[in-house]
C-alpha cells in the first residue's frame, strides 16, 4: 500500500473530526514527507485513521503547545494502565518494538527531575566546554586516519565514531568498544524491523545490555566519575535504586541520544553542503557564519522527525476536541518547516534569524543533550571545512535511514577529497 491510497477522502470523521490520512510507514513515504505534512499543516491539528487512529499535529504553535503541557499529553509509557487506556510512551505509532523503553524521555513526575538533575552536570555548557579539547582530539584523529588516502565513508569513518567515544567516554563505557555500540544503535534507526540488519543488530542487543549490566555493577562498587556511577547510586521514588531493565532504559536513552542524532544532522549537512557548493564556499570562507549555520541545519534536517504523547484529559487543541486516552504524534519536522513561521522553509539560509526550530523539542522534556549536540557539530564541521573542503559525496553509493519514520539520517555515504597530511594527532583513547 502506498503512503496516500486513501482508506477515506472526506476531510471530516463520522464524529465530526477533522482528517489526514497518510501511511507513514509506507514505503514511499520518505520521499513524499515534506509534501504530506505540508499538505497536513493546512488543518495543523487532523485526525489519521491509520493504526487505530491517532492525531497528527503539524504546525508549529500546536506542536509546541502540545509538548509544553505535558500534563495534557504526556511522554509516559504504560502498558496495561489501571485507567482502562494505553499510554503509548514516545516512540511512535505504533510503537516501535523490540528496543527498551526510553528511561528519560518516558519518565515523568520525580523521577524525571531527579534524573535531569543528576545528567545536568554533564549536559550544560561548561560541562561541554571540558569535552572540547578532547572532542577535537577526536575529529582530528578519526581525519587523519584516511586524510592521507583522499577517501573515506563520511558516516562510518567520521560522522559516526566522533560523538559514539564521546558518549562512551561521558556515559562511563570503554571508548574502544564505540563502534560495537554504534553498530546496534546505527542498525536501529537506520533499518525497518523485520530486516536482516534489524534483527542482527537486535540479535546483539542482549549481549550489549548484559556488559552494561556488568559495567554497571562495576562501578556500583568503584564508583567514578561518571554517568554510570551516579545512575547506580540514584535514589527515586523515596529511596530505591533503579532495577536493571529501568537502568537499560535510561542508559538506551542517553547512548540513543548521544550516539545517532548528532551523526546524521552532521552527515545530512554535509550532503546538503556539497550538493548546493555555493553554500559551502560560504561557511569556508565565513567561519563565523557556522553558529547560525548550526541552528539552521538543525531546522532544516530535524532529525528527530516526530514523537508521540497520551491525552490525559480531554482538551481543545485549534477548534479539535481530543479525548483522553487519543494518540498524538507531533512532527517536529512539520513545524520547523511552517511558513506562518520560517521564511522560504524549504531553503537553507545559512544566517538564517530569527530561528525558533523546535529540532530539540520544548518543555519539560527538550533535549539535555543539546549544548553537546551543537557543539560536537561544530567541531566536526570545522575540522571538514579546513581538511577536506573538496570533499565529493558518490551519490549513487549514499544511503538514508529507511527504518523508523521519527529518524532521518544516512547509513553510508563514500567520499572523495584532496589528500591532505595527517595533523600527527595523538590517539584519543
Ligand atoms: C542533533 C542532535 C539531537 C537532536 C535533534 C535531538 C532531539 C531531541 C528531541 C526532539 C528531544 C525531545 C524529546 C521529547 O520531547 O519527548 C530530545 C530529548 C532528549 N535527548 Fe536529544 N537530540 C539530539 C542530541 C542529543 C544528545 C547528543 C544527547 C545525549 C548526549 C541527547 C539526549 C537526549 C535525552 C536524554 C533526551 C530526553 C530528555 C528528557 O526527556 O528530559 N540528545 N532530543
Amino acid at each position: 500500500m502506498s503512503t496516500t491510497d486513501k482508506a477515506t477522502d472526506d476531510p471530516t470523521d463520522d464524529v465530526g473530526r477533522a482528517t489526514v490520512d497518510f501511511d507513514h510507514h509506507a514505503g514511499d513515504y520518505w520521499e513524499q514527507r515534506h509534501e504530506l505534512w505540508a499538505e497536513a499543516r493546512r488543518c495543523p491539528v487532523a485526525h489519521n485513521p491509520r493504526y487505530g487512529g491517532f492525531w497528527a499535529i503539524s504546525g508549529y504553535d500546536e506542536v509546541a503547545a502540545v509538548s509544553r503541557d505535558g500534563a495534557t499529553f504526556t511522554s509516559k509509557y504504560v502498558e496495561g494502565a489501571p485507567e482502562g487506556y494505553e499510554y503509548l510512551g514516545i516512540m511512535g505509532v505504533p510503537r516501535l518494538q523490540g528496543v527498551p523503553s526510553a528511561m528519560i524521555a518516558e519518565a515523568e513526575g520525580s523521577t524525571h527531575v531527579a534524573l535531569r538533575r543528576l545528567l545536568n552536570p554533564f549536559m550544560l555548557p561548561a560541562a561541554v566546554a571540558r569535552y572540547q579539547p578532547f572532542m577535537e582530539q577526536c575529529a582530528r584523529w578519526f581525519l587523519d586516519q584516511h586524510v592521507t588516502e583522499g577517501r573515506m565513508d563520511a558516516v562510518t569513518d567520521f560522522t559516526n565514531p566522533i560523538p559514539a567515544v564521546l558518549t562512551m567516554k561521558m556515559v562511563g563505557l570503554p571508548c574502544e568498544t564505540w563502534s560495537y555500540y554504534a553498530q546496534v544503535f546505527h542498525a536501529v534507526a537506520a533499518y525497518e524491523a523485520g530486516t536482516p540488519e534489524f534483527d542482527r543488530a537486535q540479535g546483539l542487543m542482549s549481549e550489549m545490555i548484559a556488559g552494561l549490566l556488568e559495567t554497571a555493577e562495576r562501578r556500583r562498587r568503584e564508583p567514578r566519575d561518571d554517568i554510570l556511577s551516579e545512575l547506580v547510586a540514584l535514589e527515586i521514588e523515596g529511596g530505591r535504586t533503579f532495577t536493571d531493565a529501568e537502568l537499560v532504559g535510561v542508559l538506551w536513552n542517553l547512548i540513543g541520544g548521544g550516539l545517532d542524532t548528532t551523526t546524521s544532522l552532521t552527515s545530512l549537512s554535509l550532503y546538503h553542503l556539497e550538493e548546493h557548493p555555493d553554500l559551502r564556499r560560504r561557511l569556508v570562507d565565513e567561519p563565523e557564519l557556522l553558529a547560525p549555520a548550526t541552528e539552521e541545519f538543525l531546522r532544516f534536517t530535524s532529525v528527530n522527525e516526530m514523537l508521540t504523547r497520551t491525552v490525559t484529559q480531554d482538551v481543545e487543541l485549534a477548534g479539535q476536541h481530543l479525548r483522553r486516552g487519543d494518540f498524538v504524534m507531533m512532527s517536529w519536522l512539520a513545524a520547523n518547516f511552517d511558513e506562518k513561521v520560517f521564511e522560504s522553509p524549504d531553503e537553507v539560509i545559512l544566517d538564517r534569524s530569527p530561528n525558533p526550530h523546535l529540532a530539540f523539542g520544548v518543555g519539560p522534556h527538550r533535549c539535555i543533550g543539546m549544548h553537546l549536540a551543537r557543539a560536537l557539530f561544530a567541531v566536526m564541521m570545522r575540522e571538514v571545512l579546513a581538511r577536506i573542503p573538496d570533499y565529493s559525496v558518490d551519490r549513487e553509493a549514499t544511503r538514508f535511514y529507511r527504518g523508523s519514520p521519527q529518524m532521518a539520517g544516512v547509513v553510508t555515504m563514500p567520499v572523495t577529497f584532496t589528500p591532505g597530511p595527517s595533523s600527527g594527532t595523538e590517539r584519543p583513547f
